[in-house]
């Protein structure tokens, strides 16, 4: 398996097995909370896509000058910009992906359930309307708490009657972008080569790197494990800290940078391309007693195409995986749990 890289051009065709055959036309995304810190930027990266035909931007705020700006830029991607939910049934109409970054940030000394009050009501809002409108888009769930938005995603889809686990996401990349820099930049090798799977949820220590299946293959002291797995959980209060003092927020451009990375990922395996793998906190029995875990998935034509090899890197973890990895289940499950409680409250 093989990182994902952005690619700057498109091929018009690709290979499906012996055949050479034309590309799709391109893929309709909408980001919801695109006027945001994540949003602006991943609106620019999305812009940039040769995958993209069509970039919807929504947001309750400022969406308009974004939309202006953006569409002055000399990429096919044809941006149309959306304000006040009288305008989301239209942002969503046949769109393929929906990106989820609307919500508020966390601020120095909170953790990302503290935000639960606020984001669930917009997540289950914005999901509710993607239900409506695009039933058979995938969803990629950027707001936090990832744990618990992906779990209140899936109840609204499932109420509404068109859950597909296949095809929601709750983006963790930005995990696995960390680990990958911050194992090249200790262990002085080339950036582009190392891949770190990061397995479990998007909080704390619920995020959990699998040092010992890194590529390529390196040697980690115990001291050295312990300290990159602490950096790796800790990596966004890093930035929520170093931001506090002009103006605040949390990671923005890595974030974006991310989310791109992952929305790539996703349209090359709507496109069918084959090997494209991606590390996402999804449904699957990777840990049979939680419902969503963070695991490798293969993105093909229709979301997740192999759940079931999902759990593969969890056979053979070190002593300190284990371990790591039974801390975490209890904390996972009551942020699942807490998500699905407040969906299934919801009149
Ligand atoms: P921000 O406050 O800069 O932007 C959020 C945007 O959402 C604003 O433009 C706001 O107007 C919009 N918004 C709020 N309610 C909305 C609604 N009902 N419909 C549409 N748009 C709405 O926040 P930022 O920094 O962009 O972060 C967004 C979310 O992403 C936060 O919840 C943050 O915790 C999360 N995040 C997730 C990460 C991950 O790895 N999954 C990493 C970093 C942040």
């Amino acid at each position: 398996w093989r990182a994902v890289k952005l690619r700057p051009r498109r091929r018009p065709w690709r290979r499906a097995g012996n055949r050479v055959v034309a590309q799709a036309s391109g893929y309709k995304v909408a980001i919801l909370g695109a006027a945001g810190g994540i949003g602006q930027p991943l609106s620019l990266l999305v812009k940039m896509s040769p995958l993209v035909s069509a970039l919807h931007l929504y947001d309750i705020a400022n969406v308009d000058g974004v939309t202006a700006d953006l569409g002055h830029c000399n990429t096919p991607a044809k941006v149309a910009g959306f304000t006040g939910k009288e305008e989301l049934a239209g942002c969503l109409a046949g769109v393929d992906v929906v990106v989820i970054p609307a919500g508020v940030p966390r601020k120095p000394g909170m953790t990302r359930d503290d935000l639960f009050g606020i984001n669930a009501g917009i997540v289950r809002e914005l999901v509710e309307a993607v239900a409506d409108n695009a039933p058979a888009a995938l969803v990629h769930v950027i707001s936090n708490p990832v744990n618990s938005t992906v779990p209140i995603a899936a109840e609204v889809l499932k109420r509404k009657g068109v859950y597909d686990p296949r095809k929601l996401f709750g983006v963790t990349t930005l995990d696995v972008v960390r680990a990958n820099t911050f194992v090249a930049e200790m262990k002085g090798l080339p950036l582009a080569d190392v891949d770190v799977p990061v397995v479990g949820g998007h909080a704390a220590a619920t995020i959990l790197p699998l040092l010992s299946k890194a590529r390529p293959k390196t040697a980690f002291t115990d001291e050295e494990v312990e300290a990159l797995t602490r950096r790796i959980q800790n990596a966004g209060t890093e930035v929520v800290e170093a931001k506090a003092k002009a103006g605040g927020g949390s990671a923005t451009l890595s974030m974006a940078y991310a989310a791109a990375r992952f929305l790539e990922a996703s349209l090359r395996g709507l496109d069918g391309d084959a090997d494209v793998y991606e590390c996402s906190y999804v449904q699957c029995q990777a840990v049979p007693e939680l419902p969503f875990f963070a695991c490798r998935v293969k993105l093909g034509r229709d979301g997740v195409e192999e759940v079931a090899a999902a759990g593969a890197e969890l056979r053979g973890l070190t002593e300190f995986e284990a371990r790591a990895l039974e801390a975490l289940k209890p904390q996972l499950k009551k942020s699942i749990d807490k998500g699905v409680a407040y969906a299934q409250q919801q009149p």
